[in-house]
């Protein structure tokens, strides 16, 4: 896509972003752009609706909705008003709002997929933001942005993980139990041949930090 038309797109978001949690900060949206656009280029996806979309799919933060789920419908809507403004067509912007609304974290819970291989890169490369020590970062600054009341504590293997279930109204109880609910699971559910590799990656570090963490809690009495 061109670049006058990718730069309208990056500074709207970036305003847009001003108040949101620094887990969803501008940052996020660079990572998981450059990523989209390395596996889509492997993918042979489209880019002038791969790049829009990874944009565009946090346009509205969490804390402007009233339940978590409810930020990717918003998202998509806002991302559709603005391409319009742009110039893209009418066509283009239904592919755009569909990898929006089928690539969250939050579809998924509902039961959505992604479809087009648009959505399973885009999916892929913003779940990969939430693994390795990106992701460890992440979830700590997202659990005191939302106010999870503690740490919470490693009580379960990170080797052989059990599958807590997650909230998709609001935080979970604790930034630790959401590597349980959620990080611990992404890499089984990446998309593309890239994003697999990837993933596999981002899967060690975050073992390795759960399980120093509950090395250096547990007590001995
Ligand atoms: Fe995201």
């Amino acid at each position: 896509m061109d670049s006058k038309q990718e730069n309208k797109i990056k500074e709207f978001v970036r305003i847009s972003l001003k108040n949101t949690d620094i887990a969803h900060g501008f940052d996020h949206i660079e990572y998981v752009v450059a990523m989209a656009k390395k596996i889509a280029i492997e993918e042979k996806a489209d880019l002038r609706i791969v790049i829009p979309a990874a944009y565009l799919h946090d346009a509205v933060s969490r804390a402007e909705v009233e339940s978590f789920d409810e930020h990717t419908d918003e998202s998509a809507l806002v991302a559709a008003d603005f391409l319009r403004e742009i110039g893209f067509s009418h066509d283009e912007i239904g592919r755009i709002v569909e990898v929006i609304k089928t690539s969250s974290y939050e579809s998924y819970l509902k039961g959505e997929k992604p479809i087009s291989i648009e959505a399973k890169v885009v999916r892929d490369a913003d779940w990969l933001d939430s693994m390795g020590a990106r992701g460890i970062a992440r979830v700590f600054a997202f659990a005191g942005h939302y106010g999870c009341p503690e740490m919470g504590k490693v009580s379960w293997h990170p080797e052989s993980p059990v599958k807590l279930e997650m909230s998709t109204k609001g935080p979970d109880p604790s930034p630790l139990y959401h590597f349980f609910s959620k990080l611990l699971w992404l890499k089984d559910e990446m998309q593309t041949s890239a994003g697999k590799i990837e993933a596999q990656k981002r899967h060690q570090p975050m073992v390795d930090f759960l399980n120093t963490y509950k090395s250096e809690t547990e007590t001995d009495q």
